[in-house]
């Protein structure tokens, strides 16, 4: 398939009085891998479930795979799998019998079903549990069984809600790998997440969503590049932070620095200049420190 893969124009969604997606427009093309970057809150997963027909939007087109949501909400079903719903797992079966279940469930053979199984189960580290019920498993073992069993089948388009919150290193790497794997042999993926630098791994395009608005789009690259090339660290006597000004690394833009550090009164300071951090980022791209930012916010290093 080539062409758009997902398509959004105009969406909207209300609860009550509080809008949750104001005019959302969206274009991934097939095969690539897109994330929609944004804190929590922010409608990430009102947006997934209204591209996998769970929740009706107020208003606005959606497409996907070529199905329109209007009419043709089974086209899009069949076309997708989604994480995020632990409801699809029967406590009562084991993470084997569960896996085995939904390939059955999608088209596989029995000896195909037990091939998939094992293999997933083996990447995605089960094994230790894959005979027991799933009532008896931790939330991290859940959460890893919730995404093999969205795997299980490749759709054309898969929806991954926040998939590596939750996992431990390993199993992000390992999902990052698989994620990599599907969209080199065609599959479509949109994925949501609050870390930055997952995008900027995984991602083709970026879209950052921040109260229901789209505020930014595009590769991590042209993010970036949106922030300002480097960021000057004005430094005081002590060595502390007290101002940050994102440049783009010209003449200019150093002495401005320097007239800052002067009308700041401060006296044997110094300057620095550093790569931005994704948090640069994301701040400069949303007014908002991202929820990953262990960083002090900049109001509370201008005061020290
Ligand atoms: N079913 C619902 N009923 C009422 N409010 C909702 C519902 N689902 C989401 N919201 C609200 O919509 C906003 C965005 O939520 P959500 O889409 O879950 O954001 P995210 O996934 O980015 O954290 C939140 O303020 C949330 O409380
Ligand atoms: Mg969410």
């Amino acid at each position: 398939m080539t062409g758009p893969a997902i398509e959004m124009a105009g969406v909207r969604k209300s609860y009550g009085a509080q809008t949750v997606l104001d005019g959302i427009d969206l274009h991934v093309e097939a095969g690539s891998v897109f994330a929609l970057l944004g804190p929590n809150g922010a409608g990430k997963t009102t947006l997934i479930t209204i591209l996998s027909t769970l929740v009706q939007p107020d208003a606005g087109a959606v497409s996907v795979a070529g199905h329109d949501l209007a009419t043709d909400p089974d086209g899009i079903r069949r076309s997708i799998s989604v994480t995020g719903q632990a409801a699809a797992v029967d406590g009562v079966l084991t993470a084997e019998e569960n896996l085995r279940m939904m390939a059955r469930l999608s088209g596989f053979t029995a000896g195909q079903a037990k091939r998939r199984a094992s293999e997933l189960i083996d990447r995605f580290d089960l094994g230790g549990a894959a005979r027991k019920r799933v009532t008896t498993y931790s939330g991290g073992m859940r959460r890893r069984l919730d995404l093999a069993l969205s795997l299980v089948a490749t759709p054309p388009v898969i929806f991954l809600d926040e998939p590596t919150t939750g996992l431990d290193t390993r199993s992000r790497l390992t999902l990052w790998d698989i994620i990599q794997d599907l969209a080199r042999r065609g599959t479509t993926i949109l994925l949501t997440t609050q870390y930055l630098e997952e995008a900027d791994q995984l991602a083709d395009r970026i879209a950052v969503l921040d109260r229901g608005v789209i505020v930014a789009e595009g590769t991590a690259a042209e993010l970036k590049a949106q922030v300002g090339g480097e960021v000057v660290e004005l430094r005081d006597a002590h060595g502390d932070i007290v101002r940050e000004l994102p440049t783009d690394g010209s003449v200019d833009a150093l002495r401005t620095a320097i007239d800052e550090l002067d009308a700041l009164g401060v006296t044997g300071g110094s300057i620095g200049i550093r790569k931005p951090s994704l948090d640069d980022a994301f701040l400069a791209l949303t007014g908002q420190a991202s929820s990953t930012s262990t960083a002090p916010t900049f109001e509370k290093e201008a005061v020290r």
